[in-house]
């Protein structure tokens, strides 16, 4: 049965069309990384909840990672290490484990997310980390 959750990402048949998207996003995927801009609540997450599945349909590894839930859960900031294994629990290739995380912290840092502050990283501001450990805390 399909139903109407406003609020919250849609998963399975909840998830209506992008059919388009979808396909776009996982042909890219087998050669590049694809960077997801959209206003607020377009259906950014719910499209890449999709994107996992299909890959596990097709029997690829797939992994959800929200690297700012994981710095955001400490207010220190989290050094380099912690953020590897954090990724490395879902990505086994070492190198690939270090390309993806190198390629998620550059893009973070250059949007304004995150700093590097003695050897951890962080959010730049306090309300911004606030604001993402809100989203994670309830
Ligand atoms: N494909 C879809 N089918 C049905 N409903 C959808 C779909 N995509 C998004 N929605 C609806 O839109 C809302 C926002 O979706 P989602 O949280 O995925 O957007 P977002 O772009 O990640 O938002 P945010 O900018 O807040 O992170 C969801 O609550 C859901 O009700
Ligand atoms: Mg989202």
């Amino acid at each position: 049965m399909l139903s109407n959750i406003v609020g919250n990402t849609v998963q399975g048949e909840d998830f209506f069309d992008r059919e388009h998207e979808l396909d776009r996003v996982l042909e890219r995927l087998e050669t590049d990384n694809v960077l997801l801009l959209a206003p607020r609540r377009v259906g950014k997450t719910s499209l890449m909840y999709r994107v996992r599945e299909k890959d596990k349909e097709l029997g690829r590894l797939a992994a959800y990672l929200d690297l700012l839930s994981a710095v955001a859960k400490n207010p220190e900031g989290e050094p380099l290490r912690v953020l590897q294994s954090v990724l490395g629990a879902r990505v086994q290739d070492p190198e690939q484990r270090d390309r993806q995380l190198r390629y998620l912290i550059d893009v973070l840092q250059s949007d304004g997310y995150l700093v590097l502050e003695s050897e951890r990283y962080r959010f730049r501001s306090a309300l911004l980390r606030d604001f993402w450990a809100r989203r994670i805390l309830v």
